[in-house]
């Protein structure tokens, strides 16, 4: 009786483990499902406080004509405001940059008064607003040797929205 017991169970055991054994070679418990690395967003155009190499260069960037973006002045307000450090829209107010009073239309380092390089004053061109849109992505490719110490904007739509923005500052 005793003895049946011990064998009844040793093969309950048995069998049990046969089953997990089974159970375990059919489905092998599943890891930790392995975490998806979130998504290295792409590094939003830092503003870097020194005039940085020019790393993107003068290759105009492809694809990116100015007739094919419409500004809207509200918007280019807002983009401004990375201009405003230095400049200002006031007619005569000079600061750090010349004042960008009647800017689209005037010629290159035409403000009397302001203190540019040579770079600027000696670039002679008219201030188009599709020169600014060359420029503006990229300052120190458009004039080398600026001192304006700013890397430029690298979203068109941001440099058509300022542009449209310094026609009619409001
Ligand atoms: C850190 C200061 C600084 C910031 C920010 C800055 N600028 Fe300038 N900017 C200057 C200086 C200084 C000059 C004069 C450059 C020279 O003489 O080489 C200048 C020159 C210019 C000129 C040429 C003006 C002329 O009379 O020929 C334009 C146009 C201009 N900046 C537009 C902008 C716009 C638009 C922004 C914002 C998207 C901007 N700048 C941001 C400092 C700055």
């Amino acid at each position: 009786m005793r003895f049946d017991t011990k064998r009844l169970s040793l093969a309950l055991a048995s069998g049990l483990a046969l089953a997990l054994a089974a159970c375990g070679g059919s489905e092998t418990p599943a890891p930790a499902a392995p975490v998806e690395a979130a998504p290295v967003e792409a590094p939003v155009e830092a503003a870097p406080v020194e005039t940085p190499a020019p790393t993107e260069a003068a290759a105009p960037a492809a694809g990116t004509d100015y007739a094919s973006f419409t500004g809207d002045a509200a918007k280019g307000k807002r983009v401004f405001a990375a201009c405003q450090t230095c400049h200002a829209v006031a007619e005569g107010k000079n600061n750090v940059g010349p004042s960008l009073y009647q800017l689209v239309g005037r010629n290159t380092g035409s403000i009397e008064g302001f203190k540019y390089s040579d770079a600027n004053k000696g670039k002679n061109v008219v201030w188009t607003e599709e020169n600014l849109f060359v420029y503006l992505e990229n300052p120190q490719a458009f004039i080398p040797g600026t001192i304006m110490a700013y890397p430029g904007l690298r979203n068109p739509q941001d440099r058509a929205d300022v542009i449209a923005y310094l026609k009619s500052p409001t």
